[in-house]
């Protein structure tokens, strides 16, 4: 069955982990949409890979991966993965990679203009830093460089040239900087170019004739960071909900059955923005730790908070989901009591549905015993303590949505299926 993953939150669900498990019923596992803002962990045999554009299906043989013309490409970023993954034993061919001819590249003045304007401005936001929001407000300002451009030499000298012209006085004139001078890009751009070239084709003419294969469309980033959908402005660049997958794929002739959401059993965020469950002290640092909350592309420590049942609920709407995956569950373990978020005040009134802004609302919260057990090792849902499964239980009702599969562990194999509605 067609299937779309993605997160239910602010990013870093354990998408990785789930897309890895998954695509052992799928044939084909495309990316969609973001670029290297991404970090997706797979943890299998105590190896940890962590893709950033390549998808997280590529370590199963036989599997066919795809990055969508919605996606952002940095070729060095792209060719480093591919080099890794092949150190690791890991075949990366033009068979089992296929990218799109319309994906945006990024270019080093995209990196260096994202750093410099979270510099420069008052309200940041936050970004990685890789040049993902210059990259995606260029393709819409028409002036981007397209794979199909990138791999002919002609065309990129022509676009490079074109683009340098624009962007170099911006450079100087409202950043200092000295910009670029176009025969070291180029030099350095088409080398890239031809060792990115095998694996670039037309995505929606090649798997055309594919329909009758089974797809997983591996979603990145979460949907509060969504560009409309999100926590705007504290968001990333790109449409990353559910009804994109098909559209940033360039395989609209897929019928999308499956809609999985994945959500931590708390919640999480990088970068700035309003966090209304969000914690300090010691049960930020015992979540950190025990959750190993530290991002997988920045490094930077994440914020974390409680589960927040109106922010997923929204989250289910928008993407239609019809399957939920927990992860992370055994991360609250140890703890006495554990907070969920079922409504918020603001203003002195009582809110239940997804406010329009985030700011200065104080979340309103159920409490529960914690079940004070590593669940790690556990293979099945019904040898769960009760208390974790009231914990679930009570998630499913109030979502109105069937727990599939409870995560407990880092590992490939730590993971559990729940049937519908057991207890
Ligand atoms: P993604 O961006 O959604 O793929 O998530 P990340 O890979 O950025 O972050 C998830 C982190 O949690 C990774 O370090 C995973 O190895 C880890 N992880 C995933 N599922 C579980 C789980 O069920 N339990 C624990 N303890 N760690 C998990
Ligand atoms: P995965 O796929 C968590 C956040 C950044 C920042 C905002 C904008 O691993 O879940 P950008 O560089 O995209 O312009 O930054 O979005 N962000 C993520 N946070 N996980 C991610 O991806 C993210 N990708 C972007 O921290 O707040
Ligand atoms: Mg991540």
């Amino acid at each position: 069955m067609n299937t779309v993953l993605v997160g239910l939150q602010w990013g870093d669900e354990g998408k990785g982990k789930i897309i890895d498990y998954l695509c052992r019923d799928a044939d084909i596992i495309v990316r969609f949409q973001g670029g290297n803002n991404a970090g997706h962990t797979v943890i299998t045999n105590q190896k940890k890979f962590v893709f950033h554009l390549i998808p997280s299906g590529i370590l199963h043989k036989n599997k066919i991966c795809v990055i969508g013309q919605g996606v952002v490409v940095d070729p060095e970023v792209l060719l480093d993965e591919i080099e890794i993954l092949k150190k690791a034993g890991i075949s990366v061919t033009s068979k089992n990679l296929k990218i799109s001819n319309f994906c945006h590249i990024i270019m080093p003045y995209h990196r260096i203009i994202d750093s410099l304007r979270e510099q420069k401005r008052v309200q940041k936001i936050g970004t990685t830093k890789r040049g993902i929001g210059p990259c995606y407000k260029d393709r819409v300002s028409r002036c981007g460089i397209r794979m199909g451009d990138f791999i002919n030499k002609d065309s990129f000298a022509f676009k490079l040239k074109d683009n340098l012209r624009e962007k170099n006085p911006i450079f100087k004139d409202a950043y200092g900087q000295k910009g670029f001078k176009f025969n070291s890009v180029y030099n350095k751009y088409k080398k890239l170019a031809q060792k990115v070239k095998p694996f670039v084709c037309d995505i929606t003419d090649y798997f055309y004739k594919k329909q009758d294969k089974n797809f997983l469309f591996e979603g990145a980033q979460g949907t509060f960071l969504d560009i409309d959908a999100g926590t705007y402005p504290f968001v990333t660049s790109s449409s990353v909900v559910a009804s994109n997958a098909l559209l940033g794929s360039g395989l609209p002739f897929i019928n999308l059955k499956k809609r999985i959401g994945v959500a931590k059993a708390y919640t999480t965020r990088v970068g700035e923005g309003p966090f209304p469950t969000e914690l300090s002290g010691k049960i930020l640092d015992y979540l950190q730790e025990e959750g190993g909350e530290f991002g997988a592309t920045t490094g930077r420590p994440r914020r974390c908070g409680w589960l927040d049942l109106v922010l997923l609920k929204r989250a289910i709407k928008i993407n239609n989901i019809n399957t939920l995956i927990i992860t992370k569950l055994d991360v609250l373990g140890n703890l006495d009591k554990i907070k969920v978020c079922l409504k918020y005040k603001k203003n002195k009134k009582i809110v239940k549905n997804f406010p329009y802004s985030l700011e200065n609302i104080k979340p309103i919260y159920k409490e529960f015993k914690g079940w004070e057990k590593d669940i790690s090792k556990i293979k099945s849902f019904t040898k769960l303590p009760k208390k974790a499964k009231d914990y679930l239980n009570f998630m499913e009702k109030y979502l109105e949505v069937s727990i599939n599969f409870i995560s407990v562990g880092k590992d490939r194999e730590e993971i559990l299926k729940k049937r519908r509605r057991e207890s």
